[in-house]
């Protein structure tokens, strides 16, 4: 079977975009920035993306792209035993982080809509947990399915089905070449219209001042790493999988640059915004901004729904606010099925709409345990286990097999044989040494975290039994799959010549 390809480069770089560009941007971004020393932030946050995310990013591509195939193929044609890693990482991130993000993006929806009449009242925290999830006191209390929530992920998973069962040009391709400029244009919109505000300026000089002292705390530099990571959808297998449907020419470290920096420069505007609205609600209410500022879930339906009531027509910048971050969502949960799917198709040679459509019926069957009443906490754990732990490692390990046991001046030749912007031993000594030496402290921090008190006060048995057991499950199957017989047999690598073995 051909392999599928974008149509155009451009094509490309808005599918990287938009899988870059998600919920991560708008409220992890703004609220990191803020808590690490609001201007002085971007000084570790630029460094991680100039000594971790673009590099990586630059492997991630030529990898997909020199192998020719998607995470699990890629990995199989550098060594037999390295296919479960591939397999492993879109395995969790496609029955872990999907089935919640999309749940997330339901809930954005759901929110869109009660923006209209401004549905959360006078107390949005009290709604938010109260009348609208109903969180449960513990996990294993289910309670009923939150039905405004699971009709709502039916409209997700529709619209996650038709884009990925279009396939990667009419589907993926032409889906962002419609998201992203929308995207762009929705949140200029609420950029300006929240600089119009009163009391926006404050809230901009509280996310500009920096504050440098912060930098010489560890968590700082850690977060700012975590952030990058999972900004740029890194070891999630979706880079993997986009370059591999590159043509043979293309100049994959430009690519890796501008879709770094587009993804970032979105993050900066947003963070304008944000903080434009912070700084008008703390004035409204007479509070610091320090009081009014809210965490990722609680920025978006906490604090956002209580400045949208206080503002003039903030039922419109509400249904716009919510808008952006379904659209921001979606682009990015497309390509998630995407590197999945591709991997299937890769081994399995499977029909694509048929394993689309299977594949999404499963993630929102999945994805309901999500919309009970004790869905925020599921969601809270297993996102922590994945993304503490799946995807760090998954990190750390893509380094020291490609970096360590693939011959990476092999990748080197290939990337510089068709790039403007050439690699050189520094970007050899990155791979091998820094970025994995960065993600085991990373690791290793979070470790010593996990020991010294459970995550979140929640019990031993819940995090063990949701989170540790969702990455080992998943684990399993990963290599499960990957000792099944390949229906395709694994071609040659594009450039450099070397064979399966
Ligand atoms: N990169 C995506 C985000 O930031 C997953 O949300």
């Amino acid at each position: 079977m051909a392999r599928a390809q974008w149509n155009s480069q451009v094509g490309f770089i808005f599918a990287a975009v938009g899988s870059a560009i998600g919920l991560g941007n708008i409220w992890r971004f703004s609220y990191l920035a803020y808590e690490h020393g609001g201007g002085a932030f971007l000084i570790p946050y630029f460094t991680a993306l100039l000594t971790a995310g673009i590099p990586l990013l630059i492997l991630e591509y030529s990898i997909g792209h020199e192998r020719v195939g998607s995470a699990p193929l890629a990995y199989r044609k550098i060594g037999r035993r390295w296919e479960w890693l591939g397999w492993w990482s879109v395995i969790f991130v496609m029955f872990g982080i999907e089935l919640y993000y999309s749940v997330i993006i339901a809930w954005c929806l759901n929110f869109f809509t009660l923006s209209f009449n401004l549905a959360w009242g006078n107390d949005p925290n009290q709604f938010f947990f109260q009348e609208f999830l109903r969180v449960s006191d513990s996990p294993g209390e289910f309670g009923e399915i939150r039905t405004p929530i699971l009709y709502s992920l039916i409209v997700i998973w529709l619209a996650n089905w038709f884009i990925v069962y279009r396939g990667v040009q009419k589907g993926i391709e032409l889906a962002n070449k419609i998201m992203m400029p929308l995207l762009l244009v929705l949140t200029l919109i609420l950029v300006f219209w929240s600089l119009q505000l009163e009391g926006a300026s404050h809230g901009i000089s509280v996310y500009l001042t920096p504050d440098f002292s912060k930098l010489t705390q560890p968590e700082v530099w850690i977060d700012a790493y975590s952030q990058i990571f999972f900004t740029l959808s890194l070891g999630f297998g979706i880079m993997i999988a986009y370059a591999s449907y590159l043509p043979d020419k293309t100049d994959i470290t430009r690519n890796a640059m501008i879709i770094a920096f587009i993804n970032s420069g979105y993050s900066l505007l947003t963070g304008f915004g944000v903080f434009a609205v912070l700084g008008f609600m703390a004035q409204s209410e007479g509070k610091e901004i320090a009081d009014v500022v809210n965490e990722s879930i609680g920025l978006a339906f906490v604090a956002y729904p209580k400045a949208i009531s206080l503002m003039p027509g903030g039922n419109l910048f509400g249904a716009v606010f919510f808008l952006c971050l379904t659209v921001a969502g979606l682009s990015s949960a497309v390509s998630i099925i995407e590197a999945f799917v591709s991997a299937m198709i890769d081994k399995f040679s499977l029909n694509r709409r048929l394993l689309v459509t299977f594949v999404s019926a499963l993630g929102f069957i999945g994805g309901t345990v999500f919309t009970s009443q004790a869905g925020l906490l599921w969601l809270d754990i297993i996102d922590h286990f994945i993304t503490h732990y799946g995807l760090i490692l998954v990190g750390i390990l893509e380094c020291i097999v490609i970096g360590w046991i693939f011959h990476l001046p092999t990748l080197r030749r290939h990337i510089n044989a068709i790039s403007s912007f050439k690699v050189g031993a520094g970007w050899s000594f990155l791979i091998r040494l820094f970025v994995p030496f960065m993600l085991s402290v990373i690791l290793l921090g979070d470790l010593i975290d996990e020991f010294r008190q459970p995550y979140g006060n929640y019990g031993w048995t819940a995090l063990i039994l949701i989170g540790r057991d969702w990455l080992l499950l998943t684990l399993i199957l990963a290599l499960a799959v990957s000792s099944r017989p390949w229906k395709n047999k694994p071609q040659q690598a594009r450039q450099s010549g070397q064979r399966a073995d």
